[in-house]
């Protein structure tokens, strides 16, 4: 997607995400609206959605796109990573990311974003995933951190 489009859609879609989830007081409902919202507004979202931290261990959380994997196996994918690294993690092809968890072999790049709480501790992943290889980049990754700071804030 070209640059400017991209920037301009992101724009619009965090100004209509803060309208809805300043409404909102539940984690589960604003993830549900977070990932409806980004599935429906971008085409080249194939898989969008969170994994939450659950005694432990990372378990899907509100999503859009093909049926993903439940559980994730502790410490490995880039999920994990983001959790491990404290950071966003852009895959620019899954397969030499070592470790990758294929839900869905289509899948061919992703992006992941650790959420935090309001004390800056990581209790779910933003994970989105492209058809295409090289989907995502900077803008995306300073657009979708400004969204998930939308649930603790
Ligand atoms: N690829 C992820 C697993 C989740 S799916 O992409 C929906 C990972 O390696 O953690």
């Amino acid at each position: 997607m070209e640059k400017n489009k991209k920037e301009g859609r992101y724009q619009r879609i965090f100004l209509q995400l803060g309208d809805l989830l300043q409404k909102s007081e539940n984690d589960i409902a604003k993830m549900a609206t977070i990932s409806a919202v980004l599935f429906n507004k971008f085409e080249y979202f194939f898989w969008c959605g969170f994994y939450r931290i659950v005694d432990g261990e990372l378990i899907v959380g509100p999503y859009q796109g093909p049926v993903a994997c439940q559980v994730l196996q502790k410490n490995k994918g880039v999920c994990w990573a983001g959790i491990n690294q404290k950071e966003t993690i852009l895959v620019p092809n899954v397969e030499e990311f070592p470790g990758h968890i294929a839900c869905d072999s289509r899948s061919k790049s992703e992006i992941v974003i650790p959420v935090k709480n309001k004390s800056g501790e990581i209790f779910a992943v933003l994970d989105v995933d492209s058809k295409e290889l090289n989907s995502f980049d900077e803008i995306d990754k300073i657009y979708l951190e400004k969204i998930i700071n939308l649930i603790s804030n």
